[in-house]
């Protein structure tokens, strides 16, 4: 079995940590299944270097293989400051209606960690990743479309409670029954799947009732109604969070969840703040998923890290770990847990790139290229 990989090697540490993700991801594969399964990489670009070499941030020709072969992988792309240019990122995200920002997050044995028992977290993110206020619909302070929009609201609306109305800018957060739906969906059948013990809303319905609450009140409906039998048993357990109390239970208790089930805005913080609960800010993968499609690109999450690219410093486990999401995305978990067994065992005895090592009591720093050999040999 053979399966293309469009993949975007991306800008700044992009090359290094994508090279070094593919001859990981090839070597497992070829101890694992000895060739009867591989990945074709095929090679597209998006960011600064298509910029440099087609004039477009980001080519149709791009957009067009991941949605030709419904999987894909990036590295860090250059986000172009000013010019009136979206998000690359946020743009492939919208473009593929990838609604499910995916977020796993676990310990790895001798990764330091700022919490004392970071082995309790074991937390899957679900982030709805298309609507809230992320939607990008706001208006700035003073502009004719916020005087507009203020117009609007107060004689139309009957709204009177802006406090400063003529130096607001405003922002709309619209949330949906049917974008909330197929995200608690995604969730709820990925936490059957893999035996998880439950899937929290974590929302903040408190003060937004229509938005965030309906968002909570659409989610528990769903899973009523579309795992009676599972919720009636237990296997099920569905539950909700106010997102403070969230992050506060996520720091003191955070081996009561499991599964979580969030909005846009809530799921950005939630993502990283649990991500460094781990100390893997920097080598924390996501992967961006609609789930009806069938379309998936997984992502190294930090950034194209501009100080360090070229000198082999860069750490490549975001873009592996993401890596090794998509060969379980593929079914292909045998070879998933030869990369998890891998970096277990070199992170417990302290070999790791010099951002980590530095940190760990027995760090034993690598460079980009030599903590890839010693993966590759482990495996
Ligand atoms: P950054 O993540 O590139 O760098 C922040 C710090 O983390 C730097 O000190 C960097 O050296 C370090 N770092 C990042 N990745 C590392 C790695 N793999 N190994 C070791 N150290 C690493 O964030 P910054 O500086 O805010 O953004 C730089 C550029 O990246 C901007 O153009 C930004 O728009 C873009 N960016 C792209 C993202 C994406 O494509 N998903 C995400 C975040 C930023």
């Amino acid at each position: 079995m053979k399966i293309t990989v469009p993949f975007i090697p991306g800008d700044g540490v992009g090359p290094e940590v994508t090279s070094a993700m593919r001859s990981i991801l090839d070597a497992a594969l070829e101890k694992t299944y000895s060739g009867t399964k591989t990945l074709d990489w095929l090679e597209v670009q998006a960011g600064q270097t298509a910029f440099e070499r087609f004039g477009t941030y980001l080519p149709d020709e791009t957009i067009q293989a991941f949605k030709t072969h419904h999987l894909g992988i990036k590295g860090p792309l250059m986000t172009p400051v000013g010019g009136g240019i979206r998000s690359l990122n946020v743009a492939l995200r919208q473009e593929l209606d990838l609604y499910v920002c995916l977020r796993p997050i676990r310990w790895f044995k001798g990764v330091s960690s700022p919490v004392l028992h970071p082995e309790r977290v074991d937390m899957v993110v679900f982030r709805e990743n298309t609507e809230d206020i992320y939607a990008g619909i706001e208006w700035e302070s003073g502009s004719p479309e916020a005087r507009k929009f203020y117009r609007f609201l107060r004689e139309e609306m009957g709204v009177e409670k802006v406090r400063f109305p003529e130096t607001s800018a405003f922002g709309v957060k619209p949330v949906s029954k049917e974008g909330t739906e197929r995200l608690v969906r995604a969730a709820c059948k990925y936490a059957l799947a893999h035996d998880r013990p439950s899937v929290t809303l974590v929302h903040k319905g408190n003060i937004m009732k229509f938005t965030e609450g309906g968002f909570k009140t659409w989610g528990y409906e769903l899973a009523r109604r579309e795992f009676p039998d599972e919720v009636a048993s237990g296997k099920l357990v569905i539950k909700d969070c106010i997102a403070d109390a969230f992050l506060q239970n996520a720091l003191l208790k955070p081996e009561d969840y499991s599964v979580i089930a969030t909005l846009n805005l809530n799921g950005d913080y939630i993502s990283d703040l649990l991500a460094a609960q781990v100390g893997g800010i920097g080598i924390a993968p996501g992967a961006n998923i609609n789930y009806d499609t069938g379309d998936a690109i997984f992502e190294a999450t930090h950034g194209t890290a501009p100080d360090i690219a070229g000198k082999n410093l860069a750490n490549p486990c975001s873009n592996l770990l993401s890596g090794t999401m998509m060969l379980e995305h593929l079914g292909w978990n045998e070879a998933a847990d030869r990369i998890y067994a891998a970096l277990e065992q070199s992170f417990a005895e302290g070999f790791a790139t010099f951002d980590l090592a530095r940190m760990m009591p027995n760090g034993k720093p690598l460079g980009t290229k030599e903590f890839t050999e010693h993966l590759i040999e482990r495996i």
